[in-house]
């Protein structure tokens, strides 16, 4: 395994669920991490806990210009970026018609636009340097859609489709870029907007500490080889 300490990580969507769960298992690998999102209440609890290992950022990835902040807050305090954990995103259980206009746009523009400018944003320095590690955070709705859920796949699959095209395009450059699809996963996502705290299955689901791990174990694989994607479930959740 390859160690991680004194890599600089920066994580999209660290505030909560699966992004702070990574932000935590990668300081306890000793890696340095960048954490960004918009509630910087959280971000800041989330530091005060993890310690001088962790710096703050807060940011939107709904355009360019957040997620460009991101990467320079890693610069500036750590004079590099080694791997980027695109997380950030959301979503909302209903028929397509269901929603507001908006909620469907914040969505692919969360999901979708946000993840690209959040590459691109990262990946300049890594080109320099000839190396660097990006891991999507994708969905198993990325892999084969799910009734109820249809603008939240069709950003999914974007992100898989991006995942894909990057990984042919950069892998000679150094970049490896990995795709992880988790099934659903016990955290505030969709909360209000087609899932309740109390809803049957939840306790049932993906711990976001097992979607962390697998986001480090892929951080963690020699640089020789690469993982291209990962699928993941929870014993109780059929696949
Ligand atoms: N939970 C599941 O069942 C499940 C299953 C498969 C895949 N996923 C994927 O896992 C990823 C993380 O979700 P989660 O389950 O950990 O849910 P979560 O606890 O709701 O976390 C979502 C994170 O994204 C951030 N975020 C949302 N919009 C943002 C924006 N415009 N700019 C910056 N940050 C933003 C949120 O922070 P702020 O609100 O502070 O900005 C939060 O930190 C998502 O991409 C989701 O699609 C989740």
């Amino acid at each position: 395994m390859r160690s991680l300490k004194d890599t600089v990580v920066a994580v999209t969507g660290a505030s909560s669920g699966i992004g702070a769960a990574t932000a935590r298992t990668l300081v306890e690998a000793g890696a340095q991490v960048v954490l960004g999102a918009r509630h910087r209440d959280r971000l800041d609890a989330l530091v005060a806990d993890l310690g001088a290992a962790a710096t703050p950022v807060e940011m939107d990835v709904r355009s360019p210009e957040g997620p460009q902040r991101l990467v320079a807050a890693a610069l500036d305090t750590y004079g590099r970026i080694d791997s980027l954990v695109a997380n950030a995103g959301i979503g909302a259980y209903g028929g397509i018609l269901d929603h507001s206009d908006e909620v469907l746009s914040d969505i692919m523009d969360t999901n979708l636009a946000g993840t690209v400018w959040t590459i691109r944003a990262a990946l300049p320095s890594m080109l320099a340097a000839g190396a660097g590690d990006i891991v999507i955070v994708s969905s198993v709705a990325g892999l084969r859609g799910g009734a109820d859920e249809a603008v939240y796949a069709a950003t999914k699959f974007a992100q898989v489709g991006l995942a894909g095209s990057l990984d042919r395009e950069l892998r000679e450059r150094g970049i490896r870029v990995s795709t992880i699809c988790p099934a659903g996963v016990e955290t505030e996502f969709a909360m209000g907007l087609g899932r309740t705290k109390d809803m049957p299955g939840l306790h049932d689901m993906l711990a976001a500490d097992d979607v962390a791990a697998a986001i480090r174990c892929v951080l963690e694989q020699p640089r020789t080889m690469r993982t291209q994607l990962w699928s993941m479930w929870s014993m109780s959740q059929g696949s």
